[in-house]
């Protein structure tokens, strides 16, 4: 079977006053059917800006260099910007942003936003009564209270963690395949976020959709996902089941991440250093100014990407 989503090789740079950056360079994975995928790594390493590669929703100043971004068999990047409206974004890929007080409008009630979506992006032939009945019933199962009347309330009348599952209902209301969540649990106090994070598994199960979870906590990666995509500065270094990455670390950086993880560790002390610029990446390995394994050779030759027992592919010089 395709996977539902295979990005491989992707090159992303963005012009800057001080030059172009290479913010992507090289990014890989695949995410399978009924599969939840995290994408993991610090601050500043590209996670949203591959999201936004995906979405065909880069800035002006960002060009795709290379690579192939391949959804349900076709190649995203050939897509005209319209195409992409109509026929991908909020139809058959659906997206759960981060912060979900700036991603609802004060002024208008929540159903003429969630409703305006679905008129855009519904299947043909379906109804405004349809798209009622279809939001009402997700938000009944996302557990937001009041249901059948929530539609005419204002955002402001719903708590942080009912506006998450209200634009949770939003991303799945007109059955996308995939479902793309950038942090989107990070404004939420924790028993909020295990509690929508629950509700996410059970709804990828229960659908047959596959979610791309963005986030920088590996406690998340480990709650909710089946396969890890570990991020560092633009670059794909450790991929592979969740439970084989997270279980026997392959690359210093994933292995680093793990130490500094507050459940693993008792002094956090985070990684040393930080991540480079994507002005002035090194030449070699982008982690061996921070990495405590490094040898001559990672300085000057970039490592290629090598299947581990683990079932891991790690992009490091190390055979481990
Ligand atoms: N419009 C832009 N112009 C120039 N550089 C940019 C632009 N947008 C992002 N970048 C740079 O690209 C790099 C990756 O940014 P990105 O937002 O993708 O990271 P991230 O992993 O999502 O970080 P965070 O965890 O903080 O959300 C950063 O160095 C950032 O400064
Ligand atoms: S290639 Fe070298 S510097 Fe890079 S992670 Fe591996 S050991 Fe460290
Ligand atoms: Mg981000």
């Amino acid at each position: 079977m395709i996977p539902v989503l295979s990005v491989q090789g992707l090159k992303v740079s963005f012009r800057t006053d001080a030059g172009m950056a290479s913010v992507l360079d090289d990014v890989g994975l695949t995410l399978e059917r009924g599969q939840v995928l995290g994408v993991v790594g610090e601050s500043g390493c590209g996670k949203s800006t591959l999201i936004r590669a995906i979405m065909g929703i880069l800035p002006g100043a960002a060009r795709v260099n290379a690579g192939q971004i391949v959804f349900e068999g076709e190649n995203l990047l050939v897509f005209t910007e319209r195409e992409l409206n109509q026929q991908i974004r909020g139809s058959r890929i659906g997206f759960i942003p981060q912060d979900p007080l700036l991603s609802l409008n004060p002024v208008f009630k929540v159903g003429s936003q969630l409703l305006e979506i679905m008129r855009d992006h519904a299947p043909p032939g379906t109804s405004r009564a349809d798209h009622i009945q279809r939001l009402v019933s997700l938000l009944r199962r996302l557990q937001v209270p009041g249901p059948d009347n929530a539609l005419e309330r204002y955002p402001h009348q719903f708590s942080g963690g009912q506006r998450q599952r209200l634009l949770i209902a939003a991303a799945l209301a007109c059955s996308p395949g995939l479902v793309i969540a950038d942090e989107p649990t990070t404004a939420l106090d924790v028993t909020t976020q295990h509690e929508i994070l629950l509700l996410l598994r059970e709804l990828v199960d229960e659908l047959d959709i596959s979610l791309l979870f963005v986030t920088h906590d590996l406690g998340v990666v480990a709650a909710l996902c089946d396969t890890v995509c570990v991020i560092y500065a633009g670059q794909t270094v450790e991929s592979g089941p969740v439970e084989a990455v997270l279980r026997a670390p392959s690359h210093p950086y994933t292995q680093a991440l793990l130490a500094c993880h507050p459940e693993r560790s008792v002094s956090f002390t985070g990684i040393g250093g930080t991540v480079p610029s994507p002005l002035r990446m090194p030449t070699g390995c982008r982690f061996a100014p921070r990495c405590g394994y490094t040898e001559p050779i990672c300085a000057v030759a970039l490592p290629i990407a090598t299947r581990r027992k683990s079932g891991a592919d790690v992009r490091c010089v190390h055979s481990g």
